[in-house]
């Protein structure tokens, strides 16, 4: 049985005292989606102690939104999965769209942070995803293939068996637009064949999660398809309210 996760991407959202509210909102509504499903919460970097403390306790996993390519040392302004991973953090988003499009992150960054989130027993969330031009082109499957061979790819069997992926279309972040259910199985299951291609039967076990303007009303039938086992949310996880109704998709 694959994990089913929601996992909650913040993006620049909240003050940290704001942040620490949600995240106490999230706790103090849980019981109200499935015990099954694995929820995170990825704040800015700024309120991860604050966010960790009102997780205390919970069930509920912090996350970060990304980490440095390098060690430590004279990178003015980054912040390193050594220091992600000391404030509580077990998960790590990498690879986001945001990051690819506005901070030029490329699949050789990439690698280096990806080997620095395992080195420190941090579990990253792996993105994909084609932009719009891309999907109107047919060229979505060549896009993801590519951003997981030059990626995925290299990692070792025993960091493959931790990693979760998440499918985000570009075009769908954000903007109201969802893929529809029967996309989102279409390319989560090539996604799905083509880490079997190298990974073999571990591939089964792959958390892949969807991402784009999935909200409480749409989750259900989302998740009801073989290949989607949960999802990256923006904006609908900035309200404890509707980041748990997402949850409740797991139940229908
Ligand atoms: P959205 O963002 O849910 O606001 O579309 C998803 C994401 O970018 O992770």
């Amino acid at each position: 049985m694959r994990k089913k996760i929601v996992a909650g991407n913040w993006k620049m959202n909240t003050l940290p005292a704001e942040g620490a509210e949600l995240a106490k909102g999230i706790v103090a509504q849980r019981a109200t989606a499935p015990a099954e499903v694995n929820f995170i919460v990825c704040p800015p970097f700024t309120h991860l102690s604050q966010v960790a403390e009102a997780l205390k306790g919970s069930n509920i996993a912090l996350g970060a939104q990304n980490c440095a390519a390098e060690e430590k040392g004279a990178y003015t302004g980054e912040v390193s999965a050594a220091m992600i991973a000391a404030l509580g953090c077990r998960y790590v988003i990498l690879g986001h769209s945001e990051r690819r499009q506005y901070y030029g992150e490329t699949s050789e960054t990439l690698n280096l942070k990806m080997a620095r989130a395992y080195a420190h027993g941090l579990t990253p969330v792996y993105c994909v995803g084609e932009n719009l031009e891309e999907r109107e082109a047919g060229k979505h499957f060549d896009v993801v293939k590519a951003q997981i061979e030059e990626v995925v790819c290299n990692l070792t069997p025993e960091q493959f068996a931790g990693l979760v992926i998440a499918y985000e279309p570009v075009w769908a972040i954000g903007t109201g637009k969802t893929a529809t259910a029967d996309q989102a199985q279409e390319i989560h299951a090539f996604i799905r064949k083509v880490l079997a291609d190298k990974f073999g039967a571990a591939a089964a076990e792959t958390p892949i999660l969807y991402g784009g303007s999935c909200k409480p009303s749409n989750a259900a039938e989302l998740f009801a398809k073989e290949d989607v086992d949960g999802g990256l949310i923006g904006g609908a996880a900035l309200k404890a309210e509707d980041f748990l109704g997402i949850g409740q998709g797991f139940a229908k």
